[in-house]
């Protein structure tokens, strides 16, 4: 079945990057001149999503209207004769009825979030994006996914990556049943392990294929690691009603752009890679360099 609905849950409070998150959402944050809910929904466009769902709360309507037409500003772009600018402002834009806005109206958990937009998504496999992580790579992340869906048929898919011991506690960890490098089968998920137990070092980040079981395994009563409802928490119940669980390794550097090093090294590396941007950022990192001595 063709995936062509890709979920981004943004009703998060952002509470790592305080407080510049207390009037603007984490997702609005900027990674060269786009936000990383912008870069988000370019990575699955290229997937070839067609439909684009947002679980949003309070205070996130500058994400609606970022993805809104903007007369205004058009029309003063036109005015200017600022073609560049109006084209690059256009090309951003979502179609009529592509984009689908949603509440999720308390920050129960990321489980939570993606049980809200249940009657939106149907039947059908989607794509799932955490657009506060950011990956960087010459294939989009969410194009590898689908890749390996295509492939490897029905299941759960989750972008992983190995991680330090020390940090496992972080992050959603595979119990690994079979590893063939970049594919990964897994028996069961733990939230957060302790490193001292945690089943591997292979751990989620947030990119995910999902049946749409899930929706039917998230329980909305079951307050899990960190008192939310976890998305995680779903996956046992599936595989043991029938639905594999993958892991794909992707090609590619993530970011955690919901912590304030992560997005600062995602601009970096944004800078590094951009032609024109680059001479600039090593200059200024070489003076800097030279003025700290
Ligand atoms: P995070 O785990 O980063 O949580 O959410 P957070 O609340 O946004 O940030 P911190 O931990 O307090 O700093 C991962 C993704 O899930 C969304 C977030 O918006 C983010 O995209 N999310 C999380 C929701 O939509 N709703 C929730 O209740 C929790």
């Amino acid at each position: 079945m063709k995936i062509r609905t890709a979920v981004f849950p943004v009703a998060g409070l952002g509470t790592r990057f305080l407080p510049a998150t207390k009037a603007i959402p984490k997702e609005m944050l900027t990674v060269g001149d786009r936000p990383l809910i912008q870069h988000a929904v370019e990575e699955a466009k290229v997937a070839g999503i067609e439909r684009f769902i947002f679980v949003t709360s309070q205070g996130k309507t500058a994400i609606e209207d970022h993805f809104d037409v903007n007369p205004v500003l058009e029309s003063t772009l036109v005015e200017r004769g600022k073609t560049k600018e109006l084209d690059r402002v256009k090309s951003l834009q979502l179609g009529p009825g592509e984009a689908i806005f949603i509440r999720q109206q308390q920050p129960l958990g990321l489980g939570h979030a993606v049980w809200c937009a249940r009657s939106l998504v149907g039947n059908e496999p989607f794509a799932l994006l955490l657009a506060d992580d950011m990956i960087i790579g010459d294939a989009p992340c969410t194009a590898q996914m689908i890749d390996a869906y295509n492939k490897q048929g029905r299941g759960n898919y989750t972008a992983v990556m190995d991680v330090p011991q020390e940090h496992v506690s972080r992050y959603g960890i595979l119990d690994i049943t079979q590893d063939d490098g970049t594919l990964v089968q897994a028996q069961d998920v733990v939230e957060k392990p302790d490193p001292a137990t945690s089943p591997s070092r292979t751990a989620i980040v947030g990119r995910y294929i999902l049946d749409p079981l899930t929706f039917d395994k998230i329980n909305i009563h079951n307050f899990g690691v960190g008192k939310e409802i976890q998305l995680t928490d779903a996956f046992k119940p599936m595989i043991d009603a029938g639905v594999p669980f993958y892991g794909v390794r992707f090609k590619g550097h993530r970011f955690d752009c919901g912590t304030k090093e992560g997005w600062l090294e995602a601009n970096v590396a944004n800078a590094y890679n951009d032609e024109a941007m680059q001479p600039r950022l090593l200059e200024t990192l070489k003076k800097l360099n030279i003025a700290s001595q």
